[in-house]
């Protein structure tokens, strides 16, 4: 089959470093094939997700068991991620040796590692297992100076999930400075608005962080566009849970931020699939054979109002139901083959 690219730009397909899939056990708000088709809709090919299912991913069966979902599904490439301490504990930190076969990323999303010396093991552990500890320490840039602080005793590879605020863009780039090995992320959701009152986990910001958090992913500072994509059914939104879903929406919210900005959509596709490749593959030594032939077709100049009853994805739940968005994705190819084809999954 001939596709016409013309006028049109081929980009390596997006790596999220950072979702939810809600499976096993919170299937009602997403599951493991609604969650990977909607993130094709959105040209990810590969999928970080998060360890807060139920029940919560902190051993080596749960792990294996997603892993082999995935596989058996052939939608998206899975990284499970695997909670850094059992049921996300203050101190019992779960079993590397058996795990670190299935995952080379480690996190508490959702939840904050107060015990320091939990965090301190958890550092040491990242280096001698070679993984990457993902911090969800933001919004609190105090715990995120804190856990710099304990990077500097005890070094490892850390990555500080969904930045938010100025002052955290602040005291990462000082630690970067420092030779520390420290990466962070930032959302769609952060990038794109500032003061709204719609929940999610860190809350939206300022201008001024807004601004700042475009400025860090022009000069470099922010390292990956990541989604945290976080599916919730309208019942649970109005009982408060905090999330956007982001899958089928992310890279033209982003792409309309970056070329509002003048930021060249190279870097744009640095930070949604080198720096995340770079970040999991290289450095944590991740060996499978990846990304190859995962390839996403955009249309840059197609504007776009965003509509939720058009999402695959189980839930609905952003606040951006009718913004006007530039830039959308057309086909996605998932190792060769097309996966996503405009508007539908093959
Ligand atoms: O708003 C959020 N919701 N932020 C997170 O990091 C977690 C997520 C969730 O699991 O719903
Ligand atoms: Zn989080
Ligand atoms: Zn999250």
């Amino acid at each position: 089959r001939e596709i016409d690219g013309q006028g049109k730009v081929l980009m390596p397909g997006f790596i999220d470093m950072h979702c939810h899939l809600r499976d096993p056990g919170l299937t009602y708000k997403e599951d493991m094939e609604t969650g990977m088709k909607a993130a094709l809709k959105g040209g990810f090919t590969t999928l970080v997700a998060m360890a807060n299912t139920k029940p919560i991913m902190d051993n080596a069966e749960a792990l294996k068991a997603n892993m082999d979902k995935a596989d058996a599904l052939g939608l998206c490439d899975l990284v499970q991620v695997c909670a850094l301490t059992k049921d996300f504990s203050e101190d019992d930190l779960v079993d590397f040796e058996s795990t670190r076969e299935y995952t080379n990323v480690y996190s508490n999303d959702g939840h904050n590692v107060d015990n320091e010396g939990t965090m301190k093991k958890g550092l040491a552990a990242s280096t001698e297992y070679n993984f990457i500890l993902a911090t969800h320490c933001e919004p609190e840039t105090e715990t995120v100076e804190r856990d710099i602080a304990l990077l500097r005793e005890t070094p490892g590879h850390l990555h500080v999930c969904h930045i938010s605020k100025k002052d955290t863009l602040d005291a990462i780039k000082a630690a970067k400075a420092e030779g520390l090995d420290i990466t962070c992320e930032v959302t769609p959701h952060h990038l794109y608005a500032s003061a709204m009152e719609y929940k999610v986990h860190p809350p939206f910001r300022s201008y001024p962080d807004r601004r700042a958090l475009i400025e860090g992913a022009r000069d470099g500072s922010i390292d990956i566009c990541g989604t945290d994509h976080a599916p919730h059914s309208d019942e649970d939104k109005l009982k408060g849970a905090p999330g956007i879903n982001n899958f089928e929406t992310a890279f033209a919210m982003y792409y309309t931020v970056f070329e509002g900005a003048g930021i060249p959509v190279e870097r744009l596709s640095q930070m949604l699939s080198e720096a995340p490749a770079e970040r999991m593959g290289i450095k944590a030594g991740l060996v499978k054979e990846r990304y190859a032939g995962d390839l996403v077709l955009v249309d840059l100049d197609a504007e776009e109002r965003v509509d939720p009853k058009t999402f695959i994805s189980k839930s609905h739940n952003t606040p951006f139901g009718r913004e006007l968005l530039k830039g959308k994705v057309l086909m996605t190819f998932k190792g060769g083959e097309i996966a996503y084809d405009n508007g539908s999954l093959v």
